[in-house]
């Protein structure tokens, strides 16, 4: 039990605690978005993805959308992990159908370019949002705050988008090892800013999202995936003791269990691929796990959604857990789908 000195009340701060309880608290990555029609009527106000992101008032109401809807245990604001680089002066577009787009950063002369000290001032919107959840959420709810890591904010900030092999970063990563490290000992300040503005605001834990963790080697995983989840896990708990850290390192595989035990993580979150089995008895065994049911299985429902995830139940739902899928939601995902599994869930009993 890595975090046994709060006595919290809220479910999935119990959890995160350690505590196993008699039904695991349920959310779900990327609960808000185009899967609803309410979104997506918000969306089309807000114009771009990123006005949505920082207009407080719309992106409050989006956050709650799934809440109302479905009755999550927590409530992740709505943002996104790119703001980051967009805050500290390379800017970001989503493009429709293409997703971010970004002046790719390729050497240290445009890295010199970026400016830590812009973010908390060019972020303000995120904090009111998450200053206005902390007022509205109902209050068994919790409310996450999050960021992306440094690894995959570096790897869109290097190749300028999303790619199938993070190829940029790596060339980069790999020709000059110790000049990457610099973008990536930049991010990590960054992340602790954004992440310190979200506490300061009422966010009760933070996640962090490390998408493309599984594509480095061994040793670059420690160096850029660990080592970073680590130093940003130590200046956090050194601010805020009593504020749960979640990471969620995609695709680590076995290489999850050092760094669950060497990042100091309170809980770490599973991906679709990960063996059930394994993660009990190497992971929940260091603390609580959240996970992890395929999205695409989210989309076909029907006895199979049901038979795997009372799976996931069984496994899991005897230590300390939080029921979550391995991915986030897809736009396709029918809605009366999450409304079922939610129930499974909350129905589900040990
Ligand atoms: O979980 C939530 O509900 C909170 C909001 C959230 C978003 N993005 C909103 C979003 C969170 C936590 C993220 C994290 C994020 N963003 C990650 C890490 C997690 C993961 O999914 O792997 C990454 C890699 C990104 C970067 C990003 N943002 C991409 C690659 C894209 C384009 C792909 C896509 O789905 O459109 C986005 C856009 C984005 N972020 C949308 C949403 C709701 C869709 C944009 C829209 O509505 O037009």
């Amino acid at each position: 039990m890595k975090n046994g000195t709060a006595a919290p009340k809220k479910r999935l701060l119990k959890a995160l605690a350690g505590e196993t309880q008699e039904r695991p608290p349920v959310w779900f990555m990327r609960q808000a978005g185009r899967y609803l029609p309410e979104y997506k009527q918000v969306r089309g106000v807000a114009g771009s993805f990123l006005n949505l992101c920082y207009n407080p008032e719309l992106a409050e109401e989006v956050t709650l959308q799934p809440i109302r809807r479905f009755g999550f245990d927590a409530a992740i604001l709505f943002s996104d992990i790119l703001v980051v680089p967009d805050a500290l002066g390379q800017e970001v577009a989503f493009k429709e159908g293409e997703g971010p787009v970004l002046e790719p950063i390729t050497d240290l002369g445009q890295l010199g370019d970026l400016d830590l000290g812009a973010v908390k001032d060019r972020l303000a919107p995120v904090y009111e949002t998450v200053s206005r959840l902390s007022k509205s959420l109902p209050e068994d709810v919790t409310l996450f705050g999050f960021a992306g890591a440094p690894w995959t904010v570096a790897t869109y900030m290097v190749g300028g988008r999303g790619s199938p092999d993070q190829g940029a970063a790596k060339a980069w990563a790999y020709r000059a090892p110790d000049e990457f490290q610099q973008l990536i000992d930049l991010l990590v300040e960054a992340t602790v800013v954004h992440l310190s503005a979200q506490v300061e605001q009422g966010a009760e834990a933070v996640q962090i999202f490390d998408t493309w963790a599984g594509s480095l080697p061994d040793l670059s995983f420690r160096r850029f995936a660990l080592e970073p989840m680590k130093a940003i896990t130590a200046k956090l708990k050194a601010k805020y003791p009593d504020v749960p850290v979640i990471a969620f390192p995609r695709g680590a595989g076995p290489m999850a269990e050092t760094y669950f035990r060497d990042t100091g993580v309170d809980a770490l979150s599973l991906d679709t691929g990960m063996q059930l089995r394994w993660a009990r008895e190497r992971l929940q065994s260091q603390g609580c796990v959240q996970g992890n049911l395929d999205p695409l299985l989210l989309v076909a429902g029907g006895e199979e959604m049901r038979r795997q995830a009372t799976y996931i139940l069984e496994e899991l739902g005897g230590g300390p857990f939080v029921f979550n899928l391995g991915h986030g939601i897809v736009p396709q995902t029918p809605p009366d789908h999450v409304a079922e599994l939610v129930e499974l869930v909350k129905n589900w009993k040990a």
